[in-house]
C-alpha cells in the first residue's frame, strides 16, 4: 500500500471511531454510580466499549475504503475478481487478536465479579422480601425492625438476603448496579456497599404478575449518623405498647401503601381500593366495617369492591401476620378510614 492510501484509510478510522466515541460518550446511557460495586460493573462497560470502538472503526474504514476503491469500472458488469487463496498469516493475526481480547474481558469480568461478590468488613445485614407486589426490608440486628423503604448508611456494606412469599420475583437498584433474583424456596444473597447520598428507585425486574411494573420501593443512602439516628427512632416505636401505632407500622412494613391510598398514611397506591372510603365500601357489601376489613385482609377474593380487579391482592396475609398484628391492623384501618 501507498503511504496516500494508508493515509486515507486511517482517515475513515478516526472519523468512524470519533463518531462512535460521540455515540457512546455524548448521551447519558448509564445510571449515576452510588455504590463501589456500580463502579466497578460500569468500569467493565466501559472497557468493552473501547474495544468495541477500535474494532468498529477499523473494519468500518478498511470497508467504506475498499468500496471505493475496488468498485467495478463503469459498464463492467460480468468480469470476476482475481481469485484469493488463503492467507496464513493474516488467518494467523485475525484469531490471535479476538483471542486476547476476549480472554482480557474475562479476566476484568471474573475480577470484577469476584470483587463484587465478597462483603466488606463488618457488613450491615438486610433481609429482603419481596410479595406481590412489595418490598420490605428488614434489620435484624435492630429488633427485627422492618420498612418499606430500604434506608442505608453510605460507606458501609450491606449484605441483602433476598426470598420471596410467593412467585419469582427480581431485586434491582440500578445505581448500585447489583441484581439479584428473589427465588422460592431460597435465600439468595447480594452485597453493596453504597457510597452516594440520595434516594434511589428500588425495581422489581422479573415479571411477577398484574403489579410487576409498580412493585417498586426506594432505596435512600444516608450519613451514618443520620442512619443510626433512624434505626434508634424506629426501634423505640416498635416497643411501644400502643395498637394504632402497631398497626400503623404493620401498614407500613407489608407494602400495602404500595396499592392502595391511605391518607393517614401518606399512602397513595391505586391499584387496589381507596382505604379512606372503607366505611362506605363496608356498606355497599352490607357487613359490619371491622368484620369486612379483617375478611378483606384474609381472605381478599371473596368480596371484590366493584370497579376493581381480582386476584391482585396476594391471599397470604391472613398467614404471614400474627392475631396481634392483624387486630392491630383491622383497628388502625377503622380509626383512619373517614368515609
Ligand atoms: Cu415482583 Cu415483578
Amino acid at each position: 500500500m501507498r503511504k496516500g492510501q494508508i493515509l486515507a484509510v486511517l482517515g475513515i478510522a478516526v472519523v468512524a471511531g470519533g463518531i462512535a466515541t460521540a455515540v457512546a460518550v455524548v448521551p447519558t446511557w448509564l445510571p449515576v454510580q452510588a455504590s463501589r460495586e456500580a463502579g466497578r460493573i460500569d468500569f467493565t462497560i466501559w472497557f468493552t466499549i473501547v474495544i468495541s470502538i477500535v474494532i468498529f472503526a477499523v473494519v468500518a474504514a478498511v470497508m467504506i475504503y475498499s468500496i471505493y476503491r475496488f468498485r467495478a469500472p463503469q459498464a463492467d458488469d460480468w468480469s470476476e475478481g482475481p481469485p484469493v487463496h488463503g492467507s496464513t498469516g493474516l488467518e494467523i493475526v485475525w484469531t490471535v487478536i479476538p483471542l486476547l481480547i476476549v480472554t482480557s474481558i474475562a479476566i476484568v469480568s471474573a475480577i470484577v465479579l469476584s470483587r463484587n461478590g465478597s462483603a466488606g468488613n463488618n457488613p450491615l445485614q438486610v433481609d429482603v422480601t419481596a410479595v406481590q407486589y412489595s418490598w420490605s426490608f428488614t434489620y435484624p440486628d435492630a429488633h427485627g425492625l422492618t420498612s418499606s423503604v430500604l434506608r442505608l448508611p453510605k460507606d458501609r456494606s450491606v449484605v441483602l438476603t433476598i426470598s420471596t412469599k410467593d412467585v419469582i420475583h427480581s431485586f434491582w437498584v440500578p445505581e448500585f448496579g447489583q441484581k439479584q433474583d428473589a427465588v422460592p424456596g431460597l435465600h439468595t444473597h447480594v452485597h453493596i456497599t453504597p457510597d452516594r447520598l440520595g434516594s434511589y428507585p428500588v425495581i422489581c425486574v422479573e415479571l411477577c404478575g398484574l403489579g410487576h411494573s409498580v412493585m417498586r420501593s426506594t432505596a435512600i443512602v444516608m450519613t451514618p449518623a443520620a442512619f443510626d439516628k433512624w434505626i434508634k427512632q424506629q426501634t423505640a416505636a416498635i416497643t411501644s405498647p400502643s395498637a394504632s401505632a402497631s398497626g400503623a407500622a404493620v401498614f407500613t412494613n407489608n407494602g400495602c401503601g404500595a396499592c392502595h391510598t391511605l391518607v393517614a398514611a401518606k399512602a397513595t397506591g391505586k391499584i387496589g381500593p381507596d382505604l379512606d372510603k372503607l366505611k362506605a365500601y363496608a356498606q355497599q357489601a352490607g357487613q359490619p366495617l371491622d368484620q369486612f376489613i379483617s375478611e378483606s385482609i384474609t381472605d381478599p377474593n371473596k368480596y371484590i369492591q366493584p370497579g376493581y380487579p381480582k386476584s391482585v391482592m396476594p391471599g397470604t396475609f391472613g398467614a404471614s401476620l400474627s392475631k396481634a398484628q392483624l387486630d392491630a391492623l383491622v383497628q388502625y384501618l377503622i380509626d383512619s378510614a373517614k368515609g
